[in-house]
């Protein structure tokens, strides 16, 4: 089976596809440290961004990934409003194609959007966030970040926390690190945990204290209140009593449990700023570097098995 020409999910894909983008992600961050760059590497291709969602680290991180492997990277934010939905991302897809663009960067509120956009487009497709299907990217760079700190994700406890049920990166890295042997929990409050995610090889927990016993990381995600219907949660100050991650919370965990948060960051609700902002405990600002390398690793990685001619 040929190698796929789009990254658009992380289920699906094997071991040794996951290990190859982090290793070579991992060659990226030791140049990235190094100050230097690769531009004749994607010199003449052309990467676009093509943004439905609001986002500061994932769409930054890919430009900086395209302008340091030398591409032409052009930037479209188009607000979610003024789009007509599957027409109008079809129309989209058309005018692109015909611009010759080499790889296309999406996010959307729609889950599935980014793959019907590669079903009509010749460049390769990145899903950089699909409604609340996945972020492969996100579960990559998080990888990378927990390896650089473990050496391996076999056998590690992983608890995931907080609103579960709007993640596509708690859906990522389920699949990834379950791929990968760790031991994923998730814990959330019941109306924030989809319903059947048990049949993905996870445990389960509805309090922090059992959630965090044993976990080597502790993973929290933003409480979105833009993808939730009223009423999943009582109030943000109730949440982060139950569900809150702070210095006594983290004392659950293993004495040298790491502490992760894809960002933006709710403070004060999911995560309180002593742990988020603990250098000892916290990969918050490395998890940002590390998304650098792993969009430089998957846009090197795709722009070789591109077909198109430059
Ligand atoms: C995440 C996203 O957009 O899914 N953010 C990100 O890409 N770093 C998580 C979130 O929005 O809470």
């Amino acid at each position: 089976m040929p190698a796929p020409r789009h990254l658009l999910a992380i289920q699906g894909l094997s071991p040794p596809e996951i290990t190859a983008l982090l290793d070579l992600a991992e060659a990226y961050a030791l140049l990235n440290r190094s100050g230097k760059t690769q531009r004749d590497l994607l010199r003449g291709r052309t990467l676009i961004n093509l943004f439905f969602e609001d986002s500061t680290r994932t769409r930054t991180s890919f430009e900086l990934a395209g302008k340091r492997l030398g591409a032409d990277v052009i930037n479209m934010s188009v607000s979610t409003s003024s789009v007509n939905k599957g027409e109008t991302l079809i129309d989209t897809a058309v005018t692109l194609n015909a611009m010759n663009c080499d790889l296309l960067v999406v996010r959307h509120n729609q889950s599935g959007a980014p793959a019907l956009l590669a079903r009509k487009v010749d460049a390769a497709v990145i899903n950089a966030g699909d409604g609340t299907h996945e972020h492969p990217t996100q579960a990559l760079l998080d990888a990378l970040t927990i390896r650089r700190h473990r050496g391996t994700l076999e056998g590690l406890v992983v608890a995931i926390c907080g609103d579960i049920a709007h993640s596509r990166v708690a859906r990522s890295n389920i699949y990834l690190l379950t791929t990968l042997g760790a031991r994923v929990r998730l814990v959330g409050p019941p109306t924030l945990m989809p319903a059947a995610i048990s049949e993905l090889g996870v445990e389960i927990f509805h309090e922090m204290p059992l959630g965090l016993k044993d976990a080597d990381i502790v993973m929290m995600l933003r409480l979105q209140r833009e993808r939730m219907a009223a009423g999943l949660v009582p109030s943000a100050r109730e949440f982060r009593h139950f569900y809150g991650l702070d210095a006594q919370t983290l004392g659950f965990a293993k004495p040298d449990a790491l502490v992760m948060h894809p960002g933006p960051m709710n403070r004060g609700v999911e995560i309180d700023s002593a742990v988020a902002d603990d250098p000892a405990r916290s990969l918050i600002a490395e998890q940002v570097e590390m998304g650098v390398a792993v969009r430089m690793a998957v846009l090197d990685t795709l722009a070789r098995r591109s077909t198109r001619n430059v």
